[in-house]
């Protein structure tokens, strides 16, 4: 059985100006020069997402960080996920583990606006993974799996439908898992979707993030059940993010 296409994922988070948008620029022409044998997606803040998508940067899909639950009404500051999807977004993240922390974003709300995403036709990329006390403790397969089960609607298909694993411990640290933690939590989110969803349970796509540069990029990728990256800091510089895509060059 071959594995789903791969996806290298951008996560911008509170970074880039205007200016930034010569990153996505010049992203789109190494792609166009040297090809990518995954998809490519960047999540700028709202503020860049209508002049990314304006660039018309065929290589490179937008999205977006995250939506609020409900389509509109009295939420001040907060973004619908109609509202992304009306600027031309197709992937929209949520439950990232800096939502959850900074916000009191519980698998409830998480997966309510899953379903908010996946309403208006984007694919939903949910963020789960266990804080380095939950992995000390021995309860990192455990939490994870919850969160998981927890934060997937039903509604979930291959084609609206994302993993992220991404363990807190990992992000902007430096620090990542063995290759073997890795597998071994992939597994068992795999399991997860298999036995909830059947034959999409195996195709849904299940990406590792937290530290992914472009050195340990093809060894992480390499591994089962991953079937792509999600990327903080090492997306913001074009060249950095290539690193990491052209590390499939090398994967069959
Ligand atoms: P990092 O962030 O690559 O900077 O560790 C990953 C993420 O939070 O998505």
């Amino acid at each position: 059985m071959t594995a789903p296409k791969a996806l290298v994922a951008g996560n911008w988070k509170m970074n880039g100006l205007k200016a930034s948008a010569s990153e996505l620029s010049k992203l789109n022409t190494l792609i166009q020069e040297k090809g990518a044998k995954c998809d490519v997606l960047i999540c700028p803040p709202y503020t860049l997402i209508n002049t990314f998508v304006s660039l018309n940067a065929k290589n490179v899909s937008i999205g977006a960080q995250d939506c609020h639950m409900n389509m509109s009404g009295a939420h001040t500051g907060d973004i619908s996920a109609e509202m992304i999807c009306d600027l031309g977004c197709e992937y929209i993240i949520v439950g990232h583990s800096e939502r959850r922390a900074d916000h009191g974003e519980s698998n409830e709300i998480v997966k309510a606006k899953a379903v908010a995403a996946q309403s208006v036709g984007a694919t939903a990329i949910i963020c789960v993974g266990e804080t380095i006390e939950q992995r000390e403790a021995g309860q990192a397969l455990q939490v994870v799996t919850t969160q998981v089960k927890a934060s997937i609607p039903d509604s979930a298909k291959v084609e609206n439908t994302i993993i992220a694993y991404e363990p807190v411990w990992a992000i902007g640290t430096g620090h990542t898992p063995t290759t073997g933690d890795v597998e071994e939590v992939h597994q068992a989110v795999r399991d997860v979707l298999q036995s909830r969803f059947g034959d999409a349970g195996r195709n849904i796509r299940i990406l590792y993030g937290g530290s992914v540069k472009a050195s340990n990029a093809l060894e992480l990728m390499s591994v089962k059940n991953v079937n792509g990256a999600l990327v903080g800091g090492a997306s913001l510089k074009a060249d950095d993010f290539y690193g990491i895509i052209s590390a499939y060059d090398k994967i069959g």
